[in-house]
Order: structure tokens, then sequence, then C-alpha cells
């Protein structure tokens, strides 16, 4: 059975509700594509504009972090009813702004892995290394640890139907795309991993994308790697330019 690819956006900390509205108006007629499923990341913020707007549409709506307990007092957290009841379907976890910048750690990505689940909500499960990593050789060492911790407990049942995104650290928000090649080779990997983790049918069904200055450049070459799954866009996906890297394929 062929993977369907599922091409992110990723907005990251940009466009209030109004302008996220705007975006969405735009993107609309844009990313009509049959053969991918496609998912607009939003601020937390936008999430109940942007489900509105997106309703009878082909776009689903990802929340880009998500807290692991069911609610209480957790000052400006988010809880997975909430994220429910408000229409999300995937939740963008472990991003590596998140790890850098908020020190989540591997198990903390593991808790927010779980909860996610057990609410009905697809979670994509970043990983990725830095410049350094890689220049020593341990990038799939690395990866696969995130990889193994991420989903600890989970069943392969429940893996099949997650997506993992791998990120190179040093490919984001750089314009320096990881060739084709090299993101196919940790997709690779990462697919060899969840296999050991679980079975070959398991590694068959998990959705692995790929991440780093994807554009409409680059997408066609990168999303005709065996291995990747599609993509996880920052940058280029708060521009019409979105649509062509959905429509890759056409
Ligand atoms: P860019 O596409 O802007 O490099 O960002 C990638 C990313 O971090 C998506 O999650």
């Amino acid at each position: 059975m062929a993977r369907k690819k599922i091409i992110a956006g990723n907005w990251k900390m940009n466009m209030t509700p109004s302008e996220a509205v705007a975006l969405v108006e735009t993107l609309k007629p844009l990313v009509q594509n049959d053969d991918v499923d496609v998912v607009f990341g939003v601020p937390a913020i936008d999430i109940v504009p942007v489900v509105e707007a997106c309703k009878g549409t082909n776009i689903a709506v990802a929340a880009e972090n998500m807290y692991f307990e069911e609610s209480g007092a957790y000052t400006g957290e988010i809880s997975p009813k909430m994220l429910v009841d408000a229409g999300v379907k995937y939740v963008i976890l472990g991003h590596s702004e998140r790890r850098d910048y908020f020190k989540e750690t591997d198990a903390d990505v593991n808790k927010k892995v779980l909860k996610a689940i057990e609410h009905g909500i697809t979670p994509i499960m970043c990983c990725g290394e830095s410049l350094e990593q890689r220049e020593q050789g341990i990038t799939m060492d690395f990866i696969r640890q995130q990889v193994k911790i991420g989903l600890q407990n989970v069943t392969a049942d429940q893996a099949k139907k997650m997506v993992i995104a791998y990120e190179p650290i040093w490919a984001i928000g750089t314009g320096k795309t990881a060739t084709s090649e090299q993101a196919e080779e940790v997709c690779r990997g990462i697919r060899q991993c969840i296999a050991e983790i679980y079975d070959d049918a398991t590694a068959a069904e998990i959705r692995i994308q790929y991440g780093g200055s994807v554009n409409a450049g680059n997408a066609a070459e990168l999303f005709a790697m065996e291995d990747i799954d599609g993509g996880l866009v920052g940058g280029a996906s708060l521009k019409p330019d979105f649509g062509k890297i959905v429509c890759y394929n056409k």
C-alpha cells in the first residue's frame, strides 16, 4: 500500500488571527490536491478562526504544541481536550525550536505523544540533528535516540498512524536545504529504526516528512524520494508558494 503524502505548514509565531484567516482564504484555492493530506499548523490563538475558515475544505488544522495534562493549574498551557473541541486533528510535537528555546526533552515529547494519541490527535513528532552533530558523524545515533524515547509505550498500531518529521536543525530557516540524498538517507534510517522497535509493517505505514527550507523549487525532488512522505514547511507555508509545494506532482 502506497503511503499518502502529507504536506504540512508550520506557521511558527506568525499571523495574527485576522491575518491568519486572510492567509487561509488566499491559500484555499491553491492547495487542492487529492493525492496529498494538507495540514496547516497554526499558533494557538489562530486555531479557532482557522478551523472555521477551513470548514468544507481539504485542509486539516494542527496545533504547534500541546501540554500533557488534561486540565488544571498550568498557566499558559493548552490541553488535548481543548484542541479536540476546537477541531484540531494534528499536533506538532518536539520541534527543535521547542527543544532549544523551551527546553523540551525527549521524555516531555514522549508524554505529549502519548496524550495526543489518547485523545485521537495525530502527533507530528519532530527530530533532527545540529550541524555539530552532523559533522561529528553522530546524526543517526542522535535521531535514533530521539525517536526511541519519543515512541516509548506507543503501540505498533498507534505508531502506524503517526507522522515523524525529520528536520535537520542546520536546514531550518537557513535557506540551506538538505540534498534529497541526505534527507532520504536519514528518513530511511528512521524507518529502519521503526522496524527495529516494532516490525516491517509498522515501518512501511508510518509517514516520515522532511522539513528544512522546503520551497516550490525543491519540493518535487525531495518528495520523489522513496522514504520521504511529504514535508513540514516553515517560511514557504506563509506564501502562495505553499500551493506549489502541495501541488508538487501536478
Ligand atoms: P523552514 O521551512 O522555514 O526552514 O522551517 C522548517 C521548519 O522548521 C518546519 O517545522
